[in-house]
């Protein structure tokens, strides 16, 4: 295979991969495989600069635009959509389209959700995305073309093609296998030379609740609420920004099509909505996967309806569901009001906001120190929730918005967000409301707060401060931390008023009689939590970094520094000019790493850790997530396991690349055997299967 050869299928592999990933949420390759793939591309590029194209899966992130957007004229107008609040106005919609056309009478609908996100316009020359575009005023918006490639559920290329691995062939059976239905795909219409679609970007609850943790950590100010984070991320001058935030897309319009010199949407594309998602999808453009087709309007609204109560399931924030008719030619035919198309409404939910009293604000410290408002509230109830708290975000947030103690405040509360305060009501005062001033001493421990430069946030920087301790220990365990299972924040709170636990390496030196002493621990409790807590102590460093804690050092950066330090010990010699090598790190996490390790109380944490024998170093096992060392075994669990559930066993091998099975067979590889094991152990030993107990696992994971 020539080097150009080899360059154009790692192209379309990365293109795929990252399909499988961000467009199916089903990826058949690592991390660490896709980054081999990536920099093996990187490596022939920058042999070779004169073959990148800005459709290369390298190019997400690309330079910095000028000053401002360039206006782009979209080929047809983007349209809105007329609203309609409840099945009475959508049945009123339908009998005004009725009366102007009758083949309403016979149409079908079809119905999606209504994403409450931002509208782009996406132009495909030659199957390579080259143009996007902000919907603007409906004519003519700003090109955020740069912006909108770091997104990457985005096909930079279509059609997406299922790939013919080089590298990962053991595994591209089972990933194509339902994916690409191709007798569909073979009567699909071939893609046109000039494509233009619209689609709506957004951000899922999921990925902003990460964010906004993330921020906080890092002292940083949080966002509020998932659409303005996509708008301002959108509008973003400097991609690379674009690019940190976790936006994602689902396209649902064909604006326009030109096939050679003919410019129509004429025959060769879908003259129905439902065909039309089918045919986005084959090209390889995330389609919501919850659109349906529906014969009768009541069939249609009876759908949305049974979305209202599980609005939140969809994973991003709706505020309803589109009903459209699926012939696109009757509703072309039927026109427009203003800027809204007769053919589809917008079946509106009751808006997530409400109005209540701001009783008070209490003040939490968080694991990092960082103190933040949080709103007492009036209980209300909001989607069928009672809510009595909400975030504030930050003193500035409240000195900005001017909150004041007794204001009625306007509270939102969207899926799994953290409920929040929008703003006072400042109409309703009655002049009984006092303004808020922020603490000057930490609420719980005394000592006096501060304030860093360039950050929001103020801390409480006392090391011993007892609420930071319980929220260091719970972060030190957390599963994505050092995992010990069993030791929930109850049994924290317990070690630390009991004066077991001083810091996090104290629960190395814990013994059974200390917590034989503590309320609701019996023998069994006591041993099984030892061993997790022991079993921990082989966490790899990148485990042993995300669970120390220090300001601004996430989970990635903890892979991160773990691939450049191999122990703690050289980390904690790191100077920040040497950290900032690292990408991701800037001038403020570098000073942060290095402000933790000079601090005194944290390098004894570090002493009395190596004297636990908690002193991981990298190499011996890859700090990646990706890492499997349970690759191509199979394991089948019996009976009772000391501290895992059997979901959490299933979890913990499939995780570090394992399979488990139901049954043993000769394939298996390992009987996992806990206490009371069925007729699987006599199975197993008759065919010579050898057996491990937990921690046997747990040792096979870290050897
Ligand atoms: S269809 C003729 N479908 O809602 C097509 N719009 O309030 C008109 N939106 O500007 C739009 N999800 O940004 C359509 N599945 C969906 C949508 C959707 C979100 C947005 C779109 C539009 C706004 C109208």
């Amino acid at each position: 295979m020539t080097t150009l050869d080899r360059y154009n299928q790692l192209k379309q592999e990365l293109h795929y991969h990252l399909y499988r990933y961000h467009v199916l949420d089903a990826p058949v390759i690592s991390d660490a495989e896709y980054d081999r793939l990536m920099q093996e591309l990187k490596a022939i590029e920058a042999e070779h600069p004169d073959w990148v194209t800005p459709d290369s899966p390298s190019q997400r992130i690309g330079a910095v635009v000028s000053e401002k957007f360039e206006k782009v004229r979209h080929p047809r107008p983007i349209l809105s959509l007329a609203n309609a609040f409840g099945a009475e106005e959508a049945r009123a919609w339908y009998e005004r389209i009725r009366k102007l056309d009758v083949r309403v009478e016979t149409a079908k609908f079809v119905v999606e959700p209504k994403i409450d996100g931002l509208s782009v316009v996406l132009h495909y020359r030659q199957g390579v995305f080259v143009q996007g575009a902000t919907r603007g005023d409906g004519e003519v918006g700003e090109e955020i073309t740069a912006n909108l490639r770091t997104v990457r559920a985005l096909p930079l290329q279509i059609p997406v093609q299922p790939q013919p691995f080089s590298a990962f062939e053991h595994r591209s059976q089972q990933g194509q296998l339902s994916l690409f239905d191709t007798s569909a795909v073979a009567a699909m219409p071939a893609l046109p030379d000039y494509l233009v679609v619209r689609g709506e970007v957004f951000i899922t609850h999921r990925d902003f609740e990460a964010l906004n943790r993330r921020l906080m950590e890092a002292g940083e100010k949080t966002y509020l609420n998932p659409r303005n984070t996509a708008a301002g991320s959108l509008r973003q001058l400097d991609p690379a920004v674009t690019a940190s935030r976790p936006l994602t897309i689902l396209v649902y319009q064909v604006v326009y099509a030109e096939q050679g010199a003919q410019s129509q949407l004429a025959t060769e594309i879908p003259t129905s909505q439902w065909e039309t998602l089918q045919w986005l999808k084959s090209l390889g453009f995330p389609v919501t996967e919850v659109a349906r087709r529906f014969d009768t309007l009541d069939e249609a609204i009876a759908y949305v309806q049974s979305w209202e109560n599980r609005r939140d399931d969809l994973g991003y924030e709706a505020d309803g569901f589109v009903i459209k008719l699926d012939d696109l030619r009757l509703a072309e035919a039927l026109g427009f009001v203003g800027k809204d198309p007769r053919g589809a409404i917008a079946y509106k939910f009751p808006a997530r906001e409400v109005t209540t009293r701001l009783l008070d604000i209490e003040v939490e410290v968080g694991r990092t120190g960082v103190l933040t408002p949080r709103a007492v509230l009036e209980p209300v109830e909001i989607g069928g929730v009672v809510v009595r708290n909400a975030t504030l975000h930050n003193f500035d947030y409240v000195a900005e918005k001017d909150i004041r103690i007794g204001d009625r405040v306007l509270v939102k509360r969207a899926g799994e967000v953290i409920p929040y305060v929008i703003g006072p009501v400042v109409e309703a005062r009655d002049g009984t409301e006092h303004p808020y001033t922020p603490p000057i001493d930490c609420p719980a421990c005394g000592q006096p707060v501060e304030h860093f430069e360039g950050e929001v946030a103020w801390y409480c920087v006392n090391a011993a401060c007892p609420a930071q301790l319980v929220r260091n220990v719970e972060h030190f365990v957390s599963r994505n931390a050092m995992d010990i299972r069993g030791l929930g924040i109850r049994i924290v709170e317990q070690l630390i008023a009991a004066g077991l636990v001083r810091d996090v390496a104290d629960l190395y030196f814990l013994t059974k009689e200390q917590l034989l002493c503590l309320e609701g621990f019996a023998d069994k409790k006591a041993e099984n939590l030892l061993t997790a807590i022991r079993a921990s102590a082989g966490q790899p460093l990148n485990r042993l970094i995300t669970a120390l804690g220090m300001r601004g050092v996430g989970e990635v950066m903890a892979a991160d520094l773990s691939r450049v330090y191999p122990d703690l010990e050289a980390l904690s010699r790191a100077t920040a000019e040497e950290l900032q090598q690292i990408e991701g790190v800037g001038p403020n996490i570098a000073a942060s790493i290095v402000d933790w390790f000079s601090r005194p109380a944290n390098r004894a944490l570090l002493q009395k850790l190596k004297s636990a024998g908690v002193w991981p170093v990298a190499g011996r096992e890859s700090a990646h997530v990706s890492n499997q060392p349970l690759a191509g075994l199979t394991f089948v669990i019996t009976g009772t396991l000391p501290t895992f559930s059997r979901e959490q066993a299933k979890e913990f091998i499939e995780r570090h690349g394992g399979k488990v099975t139901d049954s043993v067979s000769k394939k298996t590889d390992y009987l996992v055997l806990g206490e009371a094991p069925g007729s699987k152990l006599q199975k197993a030993q008759a065919l010579g299967i050898p057996t491990l107990d937990e921690e046997g696992l747990r040792r096979l994971v870290q050897s």
